[in-house]
């Protein structure tokens, strides 16, 4: 079973980037993390800061993924491009924040990605990743 996880901009900073939101771990020592949690899965983990290249990343893996998990950052909030990306792949996309954006600012609250994924799992820190993996496994 082949699971994508795919990060938007300034998650590459976890860790480092307020710390009191997003915890005090790098993304790069939890994936570790999670690999040896899920070893039967193959695990790949995309970033990028770039609205164009998660596009292009979800094109590459979307028609071969057995599932897709997608925090798009900042992008939930703004990226018709991404939604679109959603809509036209085969592999299920999974929906996840660290952070519990509804309890955070209006801006927050809408996401141009929910109406496209299977589900969504926000506000367990990063153990809304292995929750969204876990998700996945019949
Ligand atoms: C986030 C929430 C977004 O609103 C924010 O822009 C992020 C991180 C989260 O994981 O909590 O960058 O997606």
């Amino acid at each position: 079973m082949k699971i994508n996880i795919i990060n938007g901009p300034n998650l590459n900073l976890l860790g480092k980037r307020e710390p009191s939101v997003y915890g005090n771990k790098s993304f790069d020592l939890f994936f570790n993390d999670l690999k040896v949690r899920f070893s039967s899965i193959d695990l790949e983990c995309f970033q990028s800061n770039i609205e164009g290249e998660i596009i292009d990343h979800i094109h590459q893996i979307g028609f071969s993924s057995d599932g897709i998990v997608l925090n798009a950052a900042a992008y939930t909030h703004t990226s018709i491009g991404i939604a679109d990306a959603i809509k036209s792949i085969n592999s299920p996309v999974v929906e996840v924040h660290i952070s519990n954006t509804f309890s955070r600012e209006d801006f927050r609250h809408h996401s141009f990605i929910t109406p496209n994924a299977k589900g969504l799992i926000l506000g367990f820190g990063l153990e809304s990743y292995a929750l969204a993996i876990q998700s996945f496994i019949k």
